[in-house]
């Protein structure tokens, strides 16, 4: 296969294909972000905080999982992390000195409700006001998500996701911190990525709790997981004093056309939203009964042997007002109209261009995915993570220099910039992640942080990406364009 066949994330080409004559002109004078988009980075509760036991904290399935000899990269765990938990107020000044306008940060069930239900725990929860009172005060806005993967230890024991009961859990959780944050939060995304927490974590084994379970478990925990989802929605519109902004965080495969043909284009287009394996990504099965209140007909006739019973009301239950459609995107494979006509997903070329994660680099995502989610569910965008895994280390003048990051983040901007210049409602985008942290199954292989963490002395130093981030803020993205002209391939 000649390698000009594949692109993936060139402007040029794919661009061409892509958008209407209309985008590309704007592109051509797009200087800078649209006044009022929102700059910020992200991070999770159980990635960064430590204090794992500190102050009346409940335990978590990650707290668990990461004992178990062999799950974690080197046996590693989130006991200590960043010590974000200790170290929140400088850890706050640096969002503050890179201009950050908004931090997405998870809170962890069970340091806030230790057992899941019932009890609650003070000292958790003043942990949780001091921080929004201290980002406030420094200018940034918090996004806060409910679940980013820390279940109470307590629930898993009484069937976690399995049990369907977990819908009351979640909306009592979300009504607490609804109720104690929601005159001072207004954004909330309450689940972060169904699809890999219940995928890694209950089919794969490779997250906690590090089950292998059967699809069709698969699928009845997915559909109490839309439940809590729902649920908490509605929860949190009750007891939220300052009327809230409620969206997603979605993951998903994505896919990109392999060449610059309109084909291949629509072939990309359609393999997104469809559901033609029993693959746990798909996007569709999880945003349309999110948005539409329906699971994708494709999906119901595929899994029809295995889907759990949908009870009457449960579809109108999933299905709530959301003010904005938040997206994970990261990577992506390519696409190509097959033979038989029909979406065929093929490799990378030989030496494509991969993250430390082996990710492919493919920053057309950032365009695509934000453009065929508003044509389908025409809700404002949130790019609710986007980064990449580097080896970044401590360099012999004492700097952190991560070209490689930089150079990442620009391309990606930029084809974001090509969409919002066409017509698409982007709001915000969130860097993954603010501070290198513990990457779940691979403990602290990977370093994704604007700051470099030194886990040993909890050193934080600014990595070049992050001087260079804080510049894009200050100039609303201007300095992301420089001469205008399209990106070379990235091979
Ligand atoms: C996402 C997770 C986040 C982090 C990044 C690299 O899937 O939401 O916690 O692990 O990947």
């Amino acid at each position: 296969m000649p390698r000009r066949r594949f692109l993936g994330s060139s402007v040029a080409a794919v661009g061409a294909a892509a958008l209407p004559a209309r985008a590309r002109s704007a592109t051509a004078k797009m200087t800078e972000f649209p006044r009022g988009f929102v700059w910020g980075a992200a991070a999770a509760s159980y990635q960064i905080e430590g204090a794992a036991t500190a102050d009346g904290k409940g335990l978590s399935i990650w707290d668990m999982f990461c004992k178990k000899p062999g799950a974690i990269w080197k046996d590693q765990s989130g006991d200590v992390a960043c010590d974000h938990y200790n170290r929140w107020k400088q850890d706050v000044a640096l969002m503050k000195s890179l201009g950050l306008q908004a931090y997405r940060l998870s809170i962890a069930w069970p340091r806030v409700i230790p057992e899941g239900t019932g009890a609650t725990n003070a000292k958790g929860l003043d942990f949780y006001d001091r921080l929004i009172d201290a980002l406030l005060a420094a200018g940034i806005t918090p996004w806060v998500t409910l679940y980013h993967w820390d279940l109470p230890l307590a629930l898993y024991h009484r069937g976690g996701w399995l049990n369907r009961d977990i819908g009351n859990w979640f909306a009592d959780y979300a009504t607490l911190i609804g109720k104690r944050l929601g005159d001072r939060v207004r954004h909330f995304m309450p689940l972060n990525e169904p699809q890999v927490f219940l995928g890694a974590g209950l089919i794969q084994g490779r997250h906690a709790p590090g089950d292998k379970l059967r699809f069709a478990e698969f699928l009845l925990a997915a559909h109490n997981t839309l439940l809590a989802h729902g649920r908490s929605v509605q929860a949190l519109r009750a007891a939220c004093k300052a009327a809230p902004r409620i969206g997603t965080a979605q993951a998903g495969y994505n896919y990109v056309p392999a060449t610059d043909s309109a084909d291949d284009l629509r072939a990309a287009r359609t393999r997104y939203f469809a559901t033609p394996d029993d693959s746990y990504k798909q996007n569709a099965f999880w945003l349309d009964p999110m948005i539409r209140g329906r699971y994708p007909e494709d999906a119901l006739k595929l899994y029809a042997a295995s889907m759990p019973p949908i009870r009457a009301g449960d579809m109108e239950t999933i299905k709530q007002p959301l003010d904005f459609l938040g997206m994970t995107l990261y990577s992506a494979d390519p696409v190509r109209k097959g033979k038989d006509g029909k979406p065929e997903v093929i490799p990378w070329p030989a030496g494509y261009p991969i993250t430390g994660f082996e990710w492919a680099v493919a920053p057309s995502i950032l365009r695509l995915i934000p453009t065929w989610l508003h044509e389908r569910y025409k809700l404002p965008i949130v790019i609710a993570e986007n980064g990449l895994s580097v080896r970044d280390w401590v360099a012999a003048d004492g700097s952190v220099h991560d070209p490689d990051r930089i150079d990442f983040t620009a391309r990606y901007l930029r084809e974001l910039a090509t969409a919002i210049a066409a017509g698409v409602p982007v709001e915000a985008y969130f860097h993954w992640s603010i501070l290198d942290n513990f990457e779940w199954a691979e403990g602290y292989k990977h370093r994704f942080g604007l700051v470099y963490v030194n886990y040993a002395t909890q050193a934080r130093t600014v990595k070049d990406s992050g001087k260079w981030y804080r510049d894009v803020i200050a100039s609303n993205g201007r300095t992301l364009f420089g001469t205008g002209a399209p990106d070379p391939r990235p091979y």
